[in-house]
């Protein structure tokens, strides 16, 4: 995966900052939400915020 990758445009938000967010203890889409702002101007890229959020956190569990 490439963490310098930009999932969210409106918001100049990569994937390595909702990894970073999702470190830090956020859980849900919400929150990294609140952590980052990805997600929260034109909606469009909450489907990738979701799958990011979903694998980051899944590889929290394991780590
Ligand atoms: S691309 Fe993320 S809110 Fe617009």
């Amino acid at each position: 995966m490439d963490l310098e990758k930009t999932v969210c445009y409106c918001m100049s938000v990569t994937a390595g900052m909702i990894k970073d967010a999702v470190d830090s203890g956020a859980g849900t889409v919400e929150e990294v939400q609140e952590a980052t702002g990805a997600g929260s101007v034109c909606g469009s890229c909450l489907e990738e915020v979701q799958k990011l959020v979903d694998q980051f956190v899944k590889e929290r569990g394991e780590a």
